[in-house]
């Protein structure tokens, strides 16, 4: 069993997902009680694809955060530095462009997608601030980012019972559903240190986007940032 710690050592990261790559849609689907699929849509409105525009899914994983994208007839390009999780993808949906690559090392020109998304992926990135500047990188001038990524919930009580949740529920039902229990260990601590909606703005601007602001899904439990390349 592989379990990254919170130094996020790439190596660790990527043979993690590897050996959850199988279930991993399935377990999202019962952890998060449904809600996946209602983030799903609101991150595809919010990257807002169309026809023939060129759409980055960083850390795509199996390519099911990539599908949204697909069914507008834009073009997209899944990218993912696990090689098991991209395999399940490739799999399921051969004919996407499914691409390894690192996000602190983006295998793009500078100035390519019309739109570049990362869903549930950051969090696990060791060096955010590179992967934050190489998203920008690859944007053309006038381009947008979408990030999905658990965050922090804005009601204080709400906000304890999640804890509690996350701290004492995760565990036992990832033991009971996940061929990797050790994983969802990880996605518990990982979630409870990761910045706060503020903090991840803050962290966007300083990367070089623009226009940064967020929006709070299911009360805080996730946020959906955006920016803008300036051109
Ligand atoms: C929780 S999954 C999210 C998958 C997909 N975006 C989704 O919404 O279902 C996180 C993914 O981030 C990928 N990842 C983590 N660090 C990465 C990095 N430095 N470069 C590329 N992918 C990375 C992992 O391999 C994993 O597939």
């Amino acid at each position: 069993m592989t379990r990254a710690s919170l130094d996020k050592q790439p190596h660790e990261v990527a043979s993690m997902f590897d050996d959850v790559a199988d279930r991993y849609d399935l377990t999202n689907d019962v952890l998060s009680l449904g809600q996946a699929r209602l983030w799903r849509r609101e991150v595809a409105k919010a990257v807002d694809a169309r026809p023939a525009q060129k759409i980055l899914d960083l850390a795509a994983g199996t390519a099911t955060s990539s599908l949204p994208f697909a069914q507008t007839g834009a073009y997209v390009v899944p990218c993912d530095f696990s090689l098991g999780m991209l395999q399940v993808g490739k799999r399921r949906h051969p004919w996407l462009p499914l691409t390894a690559g690192d996000a602190t090392k983006l295998p793009f020109q500078d100035d390519t997608f019309d739109a570049v998304t990362i869903s549930f992926g950051l969090r696990n990135v060791q060096a955010t601030e590179s992967a934050l500047r190489e998203l920008y990188r690859v944007t053309r001038p006038g381009g947008r980012v979408v990030i999905c990524e658990f965050s922090q919930p804005t009601w204080a009580p709400f906000r304890t019972v999640y804890t509690e949740y996350l701290m004492r529920a995760l565990p036992p039902v990832a033991r009971a559903v996940s061929s990797n229990p050790e994983a969802y260990v990880y996605l518990a601590e990982s979630i409870r240190a990761w910045p706060d909606q503020p903090a991840l703005a803050a962290l966007l601007q300083k990367a070089g986007w623009s226009k940064v602001a967020w929006r709070n899904l299911s009360g805080g439990i996730v946020a959906l940032h955006r920016g803008v390349k300036q051109g």
